[in-house]
């Protein structure tokens, strides 16, 4: 392995469709890469009083993307915008001051919801936070995937009809990862 690269998932459900894709996901990354899920759902609400003395959970997600040399974060849309767990991992990871796991991180988004916008809002949102974080973000081909019958196989592979598409986001991701890990 090459590169291990951080997968955030924005959705705590069980049945997911973003942590579904998240999974299909990393079954077209090529040898070289190697991605690892990283925890999100236990970590305490953001309190910056708390930044001397952080919980195990905040410790363990700040080694674990520290290791890595690359983010991608697939993520539900809620309201418009990304939803507050999510908000809250970046927000656990950015402090305190000068200490931001995310800076100069390469980073992709992506998202799957019911509707036709297909997160596109949520992902606008998360890239506004994400260059204040300092973190190059992959900027084409955008993913906006509405959930459809036959996306995903029945061993939760991306079905034909998506698999070139997302193919090509890997392939496009891994590169972007080449020129800008630090
Ligand atoms: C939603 N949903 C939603 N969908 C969307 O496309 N735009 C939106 O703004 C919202 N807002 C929203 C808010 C809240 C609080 C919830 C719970 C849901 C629907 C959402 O896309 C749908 O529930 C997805 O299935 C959520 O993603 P996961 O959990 O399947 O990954």
């Amino acid at each position: 392995t090459r590169y291990t690269v951080a997968l955030l998932v924005g959705s705590l459900r069980k049945e997911s469709l973003n942590a579904k894709l998240a999974g299909a996901l990393v079954k077209l990354a090529p040898a070289e890469v190697s991605f690892q899920r990283v925890e999100i759902g236990d970590l305490p609400l953001y309190n910056q009083d708390d930044d001397a003395n952080p919980a195990p959970q905040v410790v363990r997600l700040k080694e674990q993307v520290a290791t890595t040399q690359g983010v991608v974060f697939v993520t539900p849309e809620y309201n418009r915008s990304i939803p507050g767990v999510l908000k809250n991992a970046l927000d656990h990871g950015s402090r305190p001051y000068g200490q931001s796991v995310w800076a100069g991180k390469p980073a992709g988004v992506m998202g799957i919801s019911p509707g036709a916008p297909g997160t596109s809002m949520a992902q606008q949102h998360l890239r506004n936070i994400l260059a204040y974080l300092d973190m190059p973000t992959l900027g084409q081909p955008e993913v906006f995937l509405q959930a459809k019958e036959g996306l995903f196989d029945a061993d939760g592979s991306i079905g034909e009809g998506s698999r070139g598409f997302l193919q090509g986001w890997m392939d496009r991701y891994v590169a972007f990862l080449g020129r800008n890990a630090a």
